[in-house]
């Protein structure tokens, strides 16, 4: 492996900050506040820690010592065996589909932090629209496409610059800086009078919801989606960085660290972002808007004044770079792939290329995303369900979703990441059952828990993935 022109990563904090930065992102702090927000608080974040324990740490664990011992992104699969090929594409497919409605998402996000900076300074950051902003911007084509191009510029523009230069110089530069807006928001937040509901809702036991095996498993695959997409596994990622990392490193050290902090940012996301809306007399069952429509009105209407700005500016700030450090995450496995290839093929790589040209096909994928007005209806593009002439009543109609935002979704939440991890675990946990813990032993740190984590590989995932795709296969059809 010509590890010099793969790139490597300078150090094990540059390593952990790119890793950390990669899982936390739009998943902790726009899905996990909303999604939580939807399915009643409480019972949703248990179901959530269980499948961080059970499966996500396990499995990021796994995709570490898959890049590692190949030395290749999502071709680490092929490496081991051609006919595990189909694996490593699934996990090529999905940041594909991630990135292009990711940087909508993004570019959004890019847009509510200039509107509250230029408020700053005194001019209406929000095109005379207020707090209706979100339905104004949905509708707005042009806005749409500009801030998804300037998300996917600065996305490449750190990308082109390599493992070292760019991804792990930008995370090491800003993943401190986050913490520190996250705790000064929580704080300023926390000191509102009526944020205690927000923590009651949060935190406050309520188990009503595993009487009910229809909500319970439907929770379940909620839980589950979002705990793939928080974590970034089942995709290349861990796999990709884990294969810029020196054999001296612990693989388990890192695997542990990283989603403790990925869990720790979306619980502090839920207590920055519950009590606003408490506080403020937003409803946090929102949905999708709740990062938008809901925070801005917290900020613009419930805060007001020189403090709602500047407050929400840094919101929005702090999202923006959280969704940045995650994009690369998710450009560079598509370019590390390539570049994996130009090297095996005894070619010069061509990084910079290979970026430019993801980014601009991104871009063109995100295009449906960015101008089907989330699926309001009546927008540029026809959402999914709109082509079809599907109503909600129609048979079928889950599979095409809303909007293209939520087929994407679909696609990959729902089915390839479900069906990597499966095809994954069998792999590790029943045909190549001594890979981690030889690869994690490199280090010459002992392998602790392998009964844990093999049993884990074995039975549990597998059986939670089968779940998950049966009951995300029956909403297609009920
Ligand atoms: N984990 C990121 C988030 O929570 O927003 C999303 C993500 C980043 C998914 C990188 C996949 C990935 F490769």
């Amino acid at each position: 492996m010509e590890t010099s022109k793969r790139g490597q990563w300078g150090s094990s904090f540059g390593f952990l900050m790119a890793s950390i930065g990669s899982a936390i992102g739009l998943g902790n702090l726009w899905g996990f506040p909303y999604k939580m927000g939807k399915t009643g608080g409480f019972a949703f974040l248990i179901i959530y820690l269980i499948l961080v324990a059970l499966v996500g740490m396990v499995l990021m664990l796994g995709e570490f010592a898959l890049g590692r011992k190949t030395g290749k992104g999502a071709g680490a699969y092929t490496a081991l065996s051609k006919k595990y090929s189909f694996i490593g594409w699934m996990a090529v497919i999905s940041p594909f589909l991630i990135l292009s409605f990711y940087a909508v998402l993004g570019g959004m996000v890019l847009r509510y932090c200039l509107g509250f900076l230029v408020q700053i300074i005194g001019i209406d950051g929000f095109a005379g629209q207020g707090s209706d902003f979100f339905s104004w911007l949905l509708y707005s084509d042009s806005s749409m496409l500009l801030f998804l191009a300037l998300f996917m510029v600065c996305t490449m523009v750190i990308v082109m610059g390599g493992i070292k230069g760019g991804i792990e110089k930008f995370s090491k530069a800003v993943m401190p800086a986050l913490g520190v807006i996250l705790i000064i928001l929580i704080v300023f937040i926390a000191m509102q009078p009526g944020a205690i509901e927000g923590y009651k809702f949060m935190f406050k036991p309520d188990f009503s919801l595993f009487s009910t095996p229809g909500d319970f498993f439907n929770v379940l695959k909620v839980a589950s989606g979002q705990m793939f997409f928080s974590l970034s596994v089942a995709m290349g990622i861990n796999i990709t960085f884990g294969s810029y990392l020196d054999k001296k490193k612990s693989l388990q050290k890192n695997a542990t660290i990283v989603p403790l902090f990925d869990t720790l940012f979306a619980v502090l996301a839920g207590m920055m972002i519950m009590p606003a809306c408490a506080a403020f007399g937003v409803d946090y069952g929102q949905g999708p808007g709740l990062l938008f429509a809901s925070m801005q009105k917290v900020f613009l209407d419930g805060m007001g004044g020189t403090a709602g700005n500047v407050m929400g500016f840094l919101f929005y700030f702090l999202v923006f770079i959280a969704a940045v450090t995650s994009s690369i995450a998710l450009l560079e496995v598509l370019t590390a792939n390539v570049v994996d290839r130009q090297l095996d093929k005894g070619k010069e790589p061509k990084r910079k290329k290979v970026s430019l040209i993801f980014a601009i096909l991104v871009f063109a994928i995100g295009i449906p995303v960015a101008l089907d007005a989330l699926g309001s209806g009546g927008a540029t593009v026809k959402a999914p369900y709109e082509l079809l002439g599907l109503t909600t009543d129609s048979p079928g109609f889950a599979m095409w979703n809303d909007c293209w935002l939520d087929f994407y979704d679909m696609i990959t939440e729902g089915i390839l990441m479900p069906l990597g991890a499966l095809f994954m675990s069998i792999l590790l946990g029943w045909i190549l059952p001594k890979l981690v813990k030889n690869e994690c032993e490199e280090s010459g740190h002992p392998f602790k828990g392998y009964k844990y984590f093999n049993f884990c590989f074995r039975i549990i995932i597998p059986v939670v993935m089968v779940i998950v795709l049966w009951t995300q296969i029956q909403s297609f059809f009920f």
